[in-house]
């Protein structure tokens, strides 16, 4: 990245590090389980509710108790389970005409994050029924309260019940993108394992390593706190110490509790203290491809640890001795190894590739444009990359096709 650049992004990195004390933060107040949502509602005098889900989710049964719960207590809901994957402006809108349609009066989201962002968007075209949804990507574009919103992660990864962003992406031209408001942050979370106990092994490990991403990111970052710090490295050890029991036996409800608090805990981490380039290369795989995110996320971490060098060693070699896999007296560089090395041996555990095989060379400029436009000068990276040293980061864990002359 060029000198003016540079320096360009790392004095708006320093305004929003001045102001992190002073903007609005809130947490969501955790819950453990459904059955205590009822009396919530009808002490906040809310009789009719948007439930926004997708069709796996409800396929699966996971809504069923809550729904139950609902219509026993005479509590009228909709619901919209149409979300994808990556949740589309198409899905907000058609959220939004529900929830008016049938005079809603606040959301519970179930899902992984996908239904939970697709819900606080809904929440901000709500708040800003004027305001387009293209219009209130980046920061604080929202600035208004948006319905009350319930949030009930039914994967342990996304931290989108602790977190005011939500990432959207156009129906039309598949740009991925984040909308950031501190109106976003979910009022409550259920923390509940059981809607866990379903979700198959590799979902269980590529949003387990989502969470992992969104801890180590939050860590590496320049704009860390003492609280953001601490809570991303309480993460990174649940998280190694469960995900693999999660892996192997999904029934283990003690490893999917301490996963859920794992993802809770990096979400609250990155809320404040940002993620970074593996985000940004991860929401444009997304966006184009429909790359599952934690599993882009899990390919790419190993890939930019590397890259950044002694620019991390320091803080990787803290992740290698609190997770007990280095000695202090280890040096930075050496800790630092070990610390990617262990990354790399829990992810070939949890079968996860070393590259994407979706990516296509003649893509890569644009995508590569996206991300520079999503991290720069916003995130607060250890090192900073342009649009062109990002395409790199693409070809590195392109899958390489090897053509026969002739
Ligand atoms: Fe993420």
């Amino acid at each position: 990245m060029k000198f003016f650049q540079r320096v360009y992004c790392r004095s708006v990195q320093m305004v929003f590090r001045c102001a992190l004390p002073f903007l609005p933060y809130s947490e969501p107040k955790v819950i453990d389980h459904v059955s205590e949502l009822p009396r919530i509602l009808h002490e906040r005098g809310i009789s009719r509710i948007l439930l926004v889900t997708d069709r796996r989710i409800r396929e699966y049964g996971i809504t069923r108790v809550l729904e139950t719960e609902l219509a026993a207590c005479q509590i009228f809901y909709a619901v919209y389970d149409g979300t994808l994957t990556n949740p589309t402006t198409q899905n907000v809108e058609d959220a939004r005409k529900l929830y008016c349609d049938t005079d809603c009066q606040a959301m519970i989201a179930v899902g992984g994050g996908s239904s939970i962002d697709c819900a606080k968007a809904v929440g901000a075209r709500i708040a800003r029924p004027k305001k387009s949804l293209q219009a209130m990507k980046g920061i604080l574009k929202v600035r208004k309260k948006i319905p009350l919103l319930i949030a009930i992660p039914t994967t342990a990864g996304t931290g989108s019940e602790t977190t005011l962003a939500a990432v959207i992406t156009d129906a039309k031209t598949r740009h991925k993108y984040p909308i950031n408001d501190f109106a976003l942050i979910p009022r409550y979370t259920v923390l509940d394992p059981e809607v866990t106990r379903t979700l198959p092994p590799d979902i269980t490990a590529t949003t387990g390593l989502d969470a992992l991403t969104h801890a180590v990111e939050a860590f590496i970052g320049h704009s860390t706190t003492r609280q953001t710090r601490k809570k991303a490295i309480q993460a990174v050890k649940l998280i190694f110490e469960n995900i693999q029991e999660a892996y192997r036996d999904g029934n283990n409800m003690q490893a999917r509790k301490n996963m859920l608090k794992a993802a809770y805990l990096a979400g609250a981490a990155f809320s404040k203290s940002y993620v970074g380039y593996v985000h940004a290369v991860a929401h444009s795989l997304g966006g184009r491809y429909n790359t599952p995110h934690g599993l882009a996320n899990a390919v790419l971490l190993p890939v930019f640890l590397e890259a950044y060098g002694e620019t991390v060693y320091q803080k990787l070699w803290r992740l290698a001795v609190e997770l007990g896999i280095v000695e202090r007296r280890t040096s930075y560089a050496q800790g630092a190894g070990a610390f990617i090395e262990e990354l790399v041996r829990l992810e070939t555990n949890l079968k996860i590739p070393k590259t994407l095989k979706e990516i296509c060379p003649e893509d890569i400029p644009q995508l590569a444009q996206y991300a520079s436009q999503e991290a720069n000068p916003l995130y607060p990276v250890p090192k900073l990359y342009d649009a062109e040293e990002l395409a790199m980061f693409y070809e590195a864990v392109m899958e390489k096709r090897i053509y026969a002359a002739g």
